[in-house]
């Protein structure tokens, strides 16, 4: 790596009251050592992309505004700064975050693209904005052939690997780094995707969910035609705040579902039910990040053919904090250690079993459907905003009480294939009616609840 006179020591790094040792070593620097993004018109396919990114948003992002405020709340105004030093770089460097409202547009910006190709390497270990910025206005990326007629351009190795994004997709906490509160560049690391080269830009830098490489183009404005380049999507989960239409493709794509329950079951036998999650797509665990404000839950239910549904229970994966008194959950800033984690590791499965009772019903409907929420409906009312709830994956199984309802259903199945839908209507219709007449009540016992 080159090293020239502008090389930013660590060694000014920016003081951190009331969070002495935090690893957080950005140096101090004047904001127009940045370009604000309408700078980068040459690339305004890749400026557009950003803008819906959650790397834009990352400062102005109203769930992000009330955790900040809520953390300087609890800690007499010590710990924002700490938030912020990750959430936007320029506006920390800078020391322009004092007064967002009359700062540059660089420091309004969040996550910058000047501040990412500034970057050339990171400190260890690798997180809290470990990175190391070599400010000479140098643009960095994967090219060793970049010609620009406004700013010079320099290859790095780094931009292309996962450690890149780990040094900020990896949060110690302030006061323990040895708490490691989100690890998603860790939870890759360790697991099978690190082993076979596929980084986090070969998934969120690329047009589809999954590896979808080669992406022909071209990078700049006049720039030639290149065999691949990079989106600067960096699409996750956020389908309330980022690019809703991405966001949802990457959930959808994230985890299969499987449903195990016997087709035949007698009345009033009682029926298991086991349902087994895959982490299928993504790099890391399901969920990743800032897994104790995200909701991933399983939900399982039952249906008669007359349409009572019962909720045979749920499972919500995530991670709970606990504070020095053995209180659970309690808030990042008071945590001291990760009292329960149950989320998926990639490419593994958990499997969770749920029980019911078969009622007088011929048939029941069993339901298996994996939920994503960005956070919980009282965090989202709190910031002002409307998170949506998104169906990851959703499977069906029906089960009947016997053989002779199971041919009734396929042939009426098979009516259906021939002549439309009304027949299937129909069967539901009259098994509906002749539950009714029966004068069932049906008892679909939970087990376990949150499993
Ligand atoms: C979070 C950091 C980050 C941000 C923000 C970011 N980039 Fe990038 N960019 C990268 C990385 C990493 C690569 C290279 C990926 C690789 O090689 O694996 C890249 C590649 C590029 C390239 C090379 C061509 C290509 O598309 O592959 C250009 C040009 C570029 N970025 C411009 C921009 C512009 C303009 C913005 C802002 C609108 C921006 N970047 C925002 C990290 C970032
Ligand atoms: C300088 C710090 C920084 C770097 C470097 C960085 N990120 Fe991020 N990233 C963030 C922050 C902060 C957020 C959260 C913003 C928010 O939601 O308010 C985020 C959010 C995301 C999200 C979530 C978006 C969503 O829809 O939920 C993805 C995906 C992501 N980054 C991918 C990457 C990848 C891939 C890289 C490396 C090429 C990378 N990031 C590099 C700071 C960074
Ligand atoms: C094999 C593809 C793949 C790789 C590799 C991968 N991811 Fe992901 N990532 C996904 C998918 C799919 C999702 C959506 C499901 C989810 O939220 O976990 C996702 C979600 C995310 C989110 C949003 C989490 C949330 O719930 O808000 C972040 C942040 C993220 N990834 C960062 C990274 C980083 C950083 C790396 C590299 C260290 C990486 N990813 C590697 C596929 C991948
Ligand atoms: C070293 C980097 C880093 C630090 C420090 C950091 N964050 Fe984040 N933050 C991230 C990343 C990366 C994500 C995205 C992870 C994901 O999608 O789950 C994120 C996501 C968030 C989100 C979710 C935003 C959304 O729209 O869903 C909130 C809220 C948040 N952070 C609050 C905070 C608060 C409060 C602090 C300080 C106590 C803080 N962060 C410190 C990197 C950081």
């Amino acid at each position: 790596m080159r090293k020239s006179p502008m090389m930013v020591l660590v060694t000014a790094v920016i003081a951190f009251a009331g969070t002495a040792g935090v690893a957080v070593g950005l140096p101090e620097a004047s904001a127009d050592r940045f370009q604000p993004s309408t700078g980068c018109g040459c690339h305004s396919a890749l400026v557009d992309q950003w803008s819906e990114s959650m790397h834009a948003k990352a400062l102005s992002d109203p769930l992000y505004i009330y955790k900040r405020d809520e953390a300087n709340k609890a800690t007499d105004g010590t710990l924002g700064i700490f938030c912020d030093t990750c959430h936007g770089q320029v506006a920390v460097m800078s020391g322009e975050i004092a007064d967002l409202e009359n700062a540059s547009p660089q420091s309004r910006e969040g996550v910058t693209c000047d501040f990412c190709h500034q970057v050339t390497g990171t400190l260890t270990p690798i997180g809290n904005t470990s990175q190391v910025v070599e400010l000479d206005g140098t643009k960095r990326a994967q090219f060793d052939d970049a010609v620009s007629p406004v700013h010079a351009t320099a290859y790095s190795q780094f931009h292309e690997t996962a450690e890149f994004c780990g040094a900020c997709h990896n949060v110690d906490h302030p006061g323990d780094p040895s708490l490691h509160l989100e690890a998603t560049y860790t939870e890759w690391k360790e697991g099978p995707y690190a082993e076979e080269g596929i980084v986090c830009q070969d998934c969120h830098m690329t047009p589809g969910p999954g590896v979808v490489k080669p992406n022909p183009g071209t990078a700049a404005g006049g720039g030639p035609q290149r065999e691949h380049i990079y989106l600067m999507t960096f699409a996750g989960g956020n389908v309330g705040l980022g690019d809703a239409v991405l966001a949802e493709e990457r959930l959808k794509a994230a985890a299969t579902v499987e449903v195990d329950v016997a087709e035949i079951q007698e009345r009033g036998s009682s029926a298991n039910v086991e349902v087994t999650i895959t982490n299928s797509g993504a790099g890391h665990y399901l969920p990743t990040g800032l897994t104790e404000v995200r909701e991933m839950w399983l939900e399982v239910t039952a249906t008669t053919a007359d349409g009572q549904t019962e909720v045979l229970g749920e499972h919500m994966f995530q991670t709970i904090l606990r504070d020095a008194e053995g209180n659970s959950p309690v808030e990042l800033w008071d945590a001291v250690a990760i009292e329960h984690d149950d989320r998926i590791p990639p490419r593994e499965s958990v499997t969770d079993t749920f029980e019911f009772q078969m009622p007088e019903s011929d048939q029941v409907e069993v339901a298996a459907t994996l939920y994503y929420r960005s956070c919980s409906e009282e965090m989202a009312e709190k910031a002002g905003v409307d998170i949506p709830t998104t169906t990851m994956a959703q499977v069906t199984k029906a089960v009947f009480a016997t053989e002779e309802a199971r041919a009734a259903a396929a042939v009426a199945e098979a009516g259906d294939e021939e002549g439309g839908s009304f027949g299937g209507a129909t069967t539901w219709l009259v098994l509906g009616v002749l539950a009714v007449a029966a004068g069932t009540v049906f008892v679909l016992r939970r087990r376990g609840g949150r499993a």
